[in-house]
């Protein structure tokens, strides 16, 4: 049942680093495109004194629930099918909303439902946090990234590498605050901003 990414294997570590800075002390926190399982999994174990709800397309779940099902992860909520665009949000508020390689693979209208429906389900003071490759207006992309995105609309023409300044808008738009743009390994980014107060 257990799904694998080798994407985990290289990014886990970088990414728990950043959480250190980003996660608040206590809360709950909500995973947009949770993919296998592994990283909630790993930062529920990591992050022990949060509460993780896990949330994927319907067809992930299984996956995983097989990851989350560890006597180390009592502090994680059965998974949820959350499909951007298509699917509610849960009727309750988060401190913060954590999404990981995903921006780039759903099309713009999911990138936009997003952070909209994020952010109003982030309490005031929420984290709203991405990770992932991201391409700046004044920068060549690395090749490396250029070779991604040229990969990833041959697989789908709606997906591609966002531009950090139409999500930081996006973010500004729906009450969110840049804190950080981090460079992580591998020519990705840790982003996050906070929900402002009410
Ligand atoms: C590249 S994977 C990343 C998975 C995981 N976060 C990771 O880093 O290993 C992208 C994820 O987006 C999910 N996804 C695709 N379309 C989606 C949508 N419309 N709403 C929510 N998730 C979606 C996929 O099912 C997949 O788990």
């Amino acid at each position: 049942m257990k799904n694998y990414s080798p994407a985990f294997e290289r990014n886990h570590h970088p990414i728990t680093e950043s959480l250190k800075t980003a996660l608040p002390n206590r809360g709950s926190v909500i995973e947009i495109g949770s993919g296998s399982g592994e990283h909630v999994s790993w930062f529920s174990q990591a992050f022990p004194h949060l509460r993780w709800q896990p949330t994927d397309v319907e067809k992930n779940l299984s996956s995983i629930a097989a990851w989350i099902d560890n006597p180390g992860c009592t502090n994680v909520a059965s998974p949820i099918a959350l499909q951007l665009g298509k699917d509610n949000w849960p009727n309750q508020s988060y401190d913060a909303l954590i999404c990981i390689n995903t921006v780039h693979i759903v099309n713009w209208e999911c990138v936009k439902s997003l952070f909209i429906y994020g952010a109003q389900h982030l309490n005031p003071g929420g984290v709203f946090f991405v990770y992932g490759p991201y391409k700046y207006k004044e920068q060549d992309l690395a090749p490396s990234n250029e070779q991604f995105d040229s990969w990833l609309k041959s697989h789908n023409p709606e997906s591609g590498i966002r531009c950090f300044e139409d999500i930081n808008q996006l973010a500004l738009n729906n009450s969110l605050e840049l804190v950080n743009d981090c460079a992580m390994p591998s020519n990705n980014h840790s982003i996050w901003w906070r929900k402002k107060p009410d």
